[in-house]
């Protein structure tokens, strides 16, 4: 059964299992799979849209893939990303939530950055949107912070994590996302603040995980983090099947019998007849 927000707010220590989806087949075998929460995430634009990041996304590509999402996992609680630059003001956040929320069917919508935020946060919750927040290494604005790099390994990097998340529970988000920070750092944030902590590359201590579907099942090609664990290898798979369709055309072994279809002979004869 979907979780209220006032459940997730609550469950700490509970390690739910976040995945990102971004489509129909991939939600609903992500939610068949019994995940605890989907994310339509920006990633898309890299893992499905062909981007080198996540800059180009837009709101109507969240909205596509969200609508998407819902449809494929009806039942689920589906969080959905604000793309970059999309929530530079209280007043664009709400409007771009609202497309989200009322059109896509989202339950919740995530939003990068920690203090700078705030009044973006504060807006959105005070008008009565779920906000899942998001500090470590956040890629929207993965250039400023020197690339995809691990963050907070230094005293004044990681107290901006961790104040970060600090400020992100104050100003009423559920949860937050805790990115590519020292497994240490993520145990610390976790124990002081009071909403669950879901890690991605932040070690085993947080309250949940969440992954990229795309790089959990072997389906993205291009860089893939350290931090990620494959759990299969569809890609070699879909490769290799297509490859064999591909051999059995030209070979004509596809169709065989059991693709084709069957005419009555009579109407056959009067054909070659007439
Ligand atoms: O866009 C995304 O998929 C994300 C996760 C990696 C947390 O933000």
């Amino acid at each position: 059964m979907k979780p209220t927000v006032l459940q997730l707010r609550r469950s700490k220590g509970a390690r739910l299992a976040m995945l990102t989806a971004y489509d129909y087949p991939s939600a609903r075998l992500v939610a068949e799979a019994g995940v605890d929460l989907i994310l339509v995430g920006d990633s898309l634009g890299m893992v499905v849209l062909g981007y080198d990041s996540t800059l180009p996304v837009t709101v109507e590509d969240m909205v596509h893939h969200t609508k998407a999402a819902r449809r494929g996992a009806p039942e689920a609680f589906l969080v959905a990303d604000l793309p970059f630059l999309s929530y530079g003001t209280p007043a664009q956040a709400l409007e771009n939530a609202a497309r989200l929320m009322k059109d896509a069917g989202a339950d919740s919508v995530k939003l990068e950055g920690g203090e700078e935020v705030v009044p973006i946060v504060e807006a959105l919750v005070r008008a009565g949107v779920p906000v899942l927040g998001h500090v470590g290494l956040t890629p929207q604005t993965a250039s400023a912070l020197g690339g995809y790099k691990l963050q907070g390994k230094d005293v004044d990097t990681a107290r901006r994590v961790s104040d970060g998340a600090a400020a992100l529970e104050r100003a009423g988000c559920w949860g937050v996302v805790l990115e590519l920070v020292p497994a240490p750092l993520a145990r610390l944030i976790t124990g002081r603040i009071g909403i669950p902590t879901i890690g991605i590359g932040a070690g085993p201590d947080c309250d949940g995980q969440v992954l990229v579907f795309h790089d959990l099942v072997g389906l993205f090609t291009g860089f893939t983090p350290t931090f990620v664990k494959r759990y299969a290898e569809a890609g070699t798979a879909i490769k290799d099947a297509v490859s064999r369709y591909a051999e059995e055309v030209r070979s004509g072994a596809f169709p065989g019998e059991g693709q084709s279809f069957r005419m009555n002979d009579e109407v056959l004869k009067r054909l070659y007849g007439s």
